[in-house]
């Protein structure tokens, strides 16, 4: 039977675990140094089981994207370990981000991901990649994998709140 897991706000003596598993997922993932983790790490969750650390999440406002006021909100460094993942785990996370930004009243939740079947199935929705423009020509331009973003296969996806009902389930 698989173990029971729970999702939490990060502490300090995370950061490291984080840092080893962004790094492990690098592929997929922005990279993030130990610092900046750190810098950050009131606004990371992560997964456990049994003690051992095996999932990971993030968010961002993001003012210039959107409008202002309504902020977008960025879900990064989300990362199951391999053995680890199909248990629900990665949509806990997810789940944790939403519930911790819901109160702040973002417009929206987006994601660039090469996983975009996860993020379907907790009903965000693919969106062109010209509605996170500055976010391409600040995060993407540095990529040394890809020459252009728009030819690169990751996707972008959003999760809309409700018009003028911020504290109402989000849709997509
Ligand atoms: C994407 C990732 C976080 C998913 O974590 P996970 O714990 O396996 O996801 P969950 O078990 O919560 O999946 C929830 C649902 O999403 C869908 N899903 C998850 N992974 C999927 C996949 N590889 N292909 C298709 N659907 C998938 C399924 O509908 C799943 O429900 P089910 O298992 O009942 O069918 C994990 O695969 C991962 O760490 N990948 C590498 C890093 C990465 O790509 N991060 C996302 C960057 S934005």
């Amino acid at each position: 039977m698989a173990e029971e897991f729970i999702v939490r706000p990060a502490t300090l003596n995370d950061a490291e675990r984080i840092f080893a598993l962004v790094h492990l997922n690098r592929d997929q993932l922005v990279p993030r140094s130990l610092g900046n983790i750190v810098e950050n790490i009131d606004r990371f969750f992560i997964a456990e089981c049994s003690g051992e650390m095996t999932g990971c999440a993030t968010y961002q406002v993001h003012p210039e994207l959107g409008d202002a006021l309504a902020s977008t909100v960025e879900v990064q460094s989300l990362a199951v370990k391999s053995m680890f993942r199909r248990r629900g785990i990665g949509k806990a996370l997810v789940e944790a981000v939403i519930r911790r930004v819901q109160p702040l009243h973002p417009s929206e939740i987006v994601v660039l991901t090469f996983a975009p079947e996860f993020f379907k199935a907790l009903s965000f929705s693919e969106i062109p990649k010209t509605k996170v423009m500055h976010k391409l020509y600040t995060g993407c331009i540095n990529c040394t994998k890809h020459t252009n973003p728009f030819t690169c296969p990751e996707i972008a996806m959003r999760l809309c709140f409700r018009a003028n009902d911020p504290a109402s389930p989000p849709r997509s």
